[in-house]
Formats: structure tokens, sequence, C-alpha cells
């Protein structure tokens, strides 16, 4: 059954058809709501139903409290309509032009840039360029049905070869694959672009990049990108690792800082080794933030990383005067697809 979907405060429209989540319904027809793990574990699609009824689906109670619930909110990647619905969700706008493909691809080069770091890149059939914003994924679909979400390290400008730094998380599926199976020339397939973790180009605040890990994969992009457009905004990017040795390609944020007057590149290890002959900063990476700034106010501040630290930095940092539109992440969920039977 189809019902009618108006979003306020645009006033665009549009029908779900058959068991469609709101989210589907909107992406299919080229309303870009927000949206991160479309699978009820982030948070980032929540949106208020004004009027109407929903199905609210299964997700984690983090991601959607029952006192947020009983305000009015739904996650619209859940939540499948009941009747015709009234919603309030911000939209994003430049999102909405771009298509999502499914691709074939083939692994042109692998590095190992640290020991639980491999980079990849990607090449498109010919005649194929996947065009996508800066901080955006790519889903990467496993023979069995499931999907591996990835960013892409290069910015769209540079989309020649597609990259993603893929960290190894013991016995996970595709990731250890990476490293004991795939081979330069496999073929892979993708979905993509998805997510809503892009540069938002019509602000002139000064920029903090925080990322954790393999995080700096979209931060990279983001950076590259605000380089290639001449975006004179300063930027500073706090980098976090355990070790000297996690900090898997320390030259290049070096290199902008070299390059790049307003560009800042602050590197923090939380547990160095003696080897390392550390003297830089230690620490959780978005305390580093907080001790250097104390007032958040006039910042935007893009973080990304595991799922904890991303937690703790919007607490953190919206304590300290941080505005809520102001603040925008991907966290690397893990994915709760189910194994499908055998
Ligand atoms: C939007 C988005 C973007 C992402 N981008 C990147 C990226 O650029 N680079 C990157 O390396 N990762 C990224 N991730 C995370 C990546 O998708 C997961 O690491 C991946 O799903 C692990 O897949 P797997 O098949 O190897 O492990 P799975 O088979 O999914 O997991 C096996 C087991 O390992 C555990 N596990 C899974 N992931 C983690 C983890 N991260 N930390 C600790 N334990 C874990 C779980 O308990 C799970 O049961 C991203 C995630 C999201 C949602
Ligand atoms: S909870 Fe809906 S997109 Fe993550």
């Amino acid at each position: 059954m189809s019902h009618q979907v108006t979003i306020k405060p645009s006033g665009h429209l549009f029908h779900t058809q058959n068991d469609e989540t709101i989210l589907e319904a909107a992406l299919r027809e080229g309303f870009a709501l927000p949206y991160g793990c479309r699978n009820g574990a982030c948070g980032t699609c929540k949106g208020k139903i004004l009027e109407g009824s929903v199905d609210y689906g299964s997700y984690q109670a983090t991601a959607l409290t029952e006192d947020e619930k009983l305000a009015g909110y739904a996650l619209f990647c859940c939540a499948r309509p009941q009747s015709d619905l009234l919603i309030e969700v911000r939209e994003i706008g430049a999102a909405r032009e771009i298509p999502i493909k499914t691709l074939p691809c083939r692994v042109q080069a692998m590095e190992q840039v640290a020991p639980d770091v491999m980079v990849l890149s990607l090449k498109l059939p010919a005649n194929e360029r996947l065009q996508f914003l800066a901080g955006q994924y790519v889903d990467i679909l496993l023979k069995d049905g499931r999907r591996r979400s990835f960013s892409l390290a290069n910015a769209p400008h540079d989309d020649e070869l597609l990259q993603l730094h893929v960290r190894n998380v013991p016995g996970g599926t595709f990731t250890e694959s990476v490293f004991t199976q795939l081979k330069e020339k496999d073929i892979l397939r993708f979905e993509g672009p998805l997510g809503t973790f892009f540069l938002h180009e019509d602000s002139a605040k000064p920029i903090l990049f925080v990322a954790g890990g393999t995080g700096f994969a979209p931060v990279k992009a983001m950076i590259e990108h605000a380089f290639h457009v001449g975006s004179g905004r300063p930027m500073t990017l706090y980098w976090g690792a355990r070790a000297k040795r996690d900090l898997y390609m320390p030259q290049l944020p070096e290199e902008w800082s070299r390059a790049q007057p307003g560009f800042r590149f602050v590197p923090v290890l939380s547990e160095p080794v003696a080897a390392d002959m550390w003297t830089g900063r230690t620490g959780l990476v978005h305390e580093a933030v907080l001790q250097d700034i104390p007032n958040l106010a006039d910042y935007e501040v893009y973080v990304c990383g595991n799922p904890a630290m991303v937690e703790a930095a919007h607490r953190a940092f919206s304590a300290r005067g941080l505005p809520e539109g102001a603040f925008f992440s991907d966290a690397f969920l893990f994915s709760t697809d189910p194994k499908p039977a055998t």
C-alpha cells in the first residue's frame, strides 16, 4: 500500500511503495535525507513524525531512546508508514543529484601501509566514473549477499582509482580476507556512493577534523577536496592512533602542513611504544581538541572513527559550545547483517 509523505520545512512530497521505509522511498524519489548505517544502529536518520503513524521497525536502543520516541522521533531507515505522514527532517541539498550505482571494480593495487591497514586502489570499468561527495562511502557487496562499508579516501576530482583504507578486524569476514586472500586483479562489486558525511561548503567557519585510525580515509578525501576547490578555511586535523606505526601515512598531512598555510596537523598517540621515541601529543584524540580549544562555538567539526570515539567527541564538544548543526560524523559501526543460511 502506498502512503504520501510530506517533508517539513521544504514541503517536498514523496510516496512509499510496498513495504518501503521512509528513507528508502525518499532516496528512490531523489530526496537526500541524512543517513549513515541504514540498519538502525547510528541514529543519523532520526527525524520527527508530526502527523500520522509508523511501524518503528527493529533498531538498537542506543540509536533511538524511549524518550525520543515519546517526543515523536523515529529512525527513518527502519520506520514504515502506516498512514500518510507529515515529517520534519533536514534535507541534504547536494547529494540527491548523485545516482547510487552498483558497479564491478578491479583491484588495481594493494599496499600494506601498517601492520593492520591495507590501502586498496580499485579500478572501475572503462567509461565508468563514480560521482560522489568527498567523505562518502561505498558498500562492498560480498558474494553471500552481505555488505561492508568503506569510506572513499580519494577526493572526487581524483577519481581514476577509488581508494579504500581497510583495517584488519581479526576474524572479520571481509577485512581478514583482504589480508589473506585478496590479490591484485581480483574483481569486487560495490554500491555507492552512500552516506551524508561530506564537506559542507556553504560555511566559512574554521574546520576541525578528528580522525581515529582508518577514520582518516574520508577526512583525507575532504581535505584534498578543500585544497582542490581553493577553500580558504582554516583547517586542523587531529589524527589519533595507538602507536606511531598506526599513523599509516603521516608524511601526507605533514606535507599538507608545509604546503598549505591554513592547515595544521596534530597527531595524537594513545599507546606509544618506547621505540616510537614519541615527544608529541598523547591520550585520546578528542581530548587533545578539548585541551587546545576552550570554546568550540565558532567551529565546524568533522569526526570519523570508531563509534565510542565519535559518541564521546559529540558529548564533549557539545558541552564546549559546539552547535548541533556544526557536528558531522561517520561512526565505523560493525555490520549487523546476519550470516545467510548455507
Ligand atoms: C559508514 C561506514 C564507513 C566505514 N568505513 C571504513 C573504512 O574506511 N575503513 C575501515 O577499516 N572500516 C570502515 N568501516 C568499518 C567496516 O565496515 C567494518 O570494519 C567492517 O564491517 C568489518 O567487516 P568484517 O567483515 O571484516 O568483520 P565482521 O565479519 O563484520 O565482524 C566480525 C566480528 O568482528 C567484530 N568487529 C567488526 N568490526 C569491528 C571493529 N571495527 N572493531 C572491533 N571489532 C569489530 C564484531 O564483533 C564482529 O562480530 C566503516 C563502517 C561504516 C558503517
Ligand atoms: S540508524 Fe538509521 S541510518 Fe543509522
